[in-house]
């Protein structure tokens, strides 16, 4: 008997020296590419989420590789979906938090109609590492005024201490695998 988390970690592609020497780089690639595995992501994520005391008002996805998720599960909860950019891509009015990387930093960008206030929303990317990106995340959506309930993702690397830093704001985090 396989559960889901295994069964997907099966599919999920490790790339040893990627970008760079000594990281092994986690690929979700594969998930997508065979419809009978990207549905059984998909679906961990809506079963979850459709849940009436979990069910978002509304669907943030990160830059990139969040939105591949996050968008095609909004539409499967049948609620919005508002994308978090890396900065100089969004053309409206926007908030802008900047974080730091191992080596300088980086700025994610959110419209400012983006999220209305009070709004209940599910933030979702592919992989959290450091948590930089995700926690940037929550701040943008927070200062429009809206409630993140949860955060989302395929994939934890806890040993980069990302998930640990998110526990500390309080915000749960649902992950579907992890990684040492
Ligand atoms: C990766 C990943 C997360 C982020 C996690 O994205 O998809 O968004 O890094 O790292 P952190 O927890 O240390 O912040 P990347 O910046 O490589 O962008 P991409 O999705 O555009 O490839
Ligand atoms: N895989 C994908 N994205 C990442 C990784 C990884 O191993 N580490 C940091 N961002």
């Amino acid at each position: 008997q396989l559960d889901v988390s295994d069964f997907l970690r099966q599919h999920i592609r490790t790339v040893p020296d990627w970008p760079s020497t000594g990281v092994q780089f986690r690929d979700i690639t594969p998930l997508l590419q065979d419809p009978r595995v990207f549905r059984v992501l998909i679906d961990a994520f809506v079963h979850r989420y459709m849940a009436p005391g979990l069910r978002p008002d509304v669907v943030a996805g990160l830059d990139a590789r969040g939105f591949i998720i996050g968008a095609v599960v909004a539409y499967e909860l049948n609620v919005g979906f508002v994308p978090i950019r890396k900065k100089g891509k969004l053309p409206f009015t926007t908030v802008a938090e900047t974080y730091e990387l191992e080596y300088g930093s980086a700025t994610v960008e959110l419209h400012t109609d983006a999220i209305s206030n009070g709004q209940k929303v599910l933030l979702i990317d592919d992989l959290i590492a450091t948590g930089g990106t995700m926690i940037a995340g929550i701040k943008l959506l927070e200062r429009l005024g809206g409630i993140v309930t949860e955060c989302a993702v395929i994939v934890d690397l806890p040993e980069l201490g990302g998930s640990a830093k998110l526990a500390q704001t309080g915000k749960p985090l649902f992950k579907l695998v992890e990684f040492d």
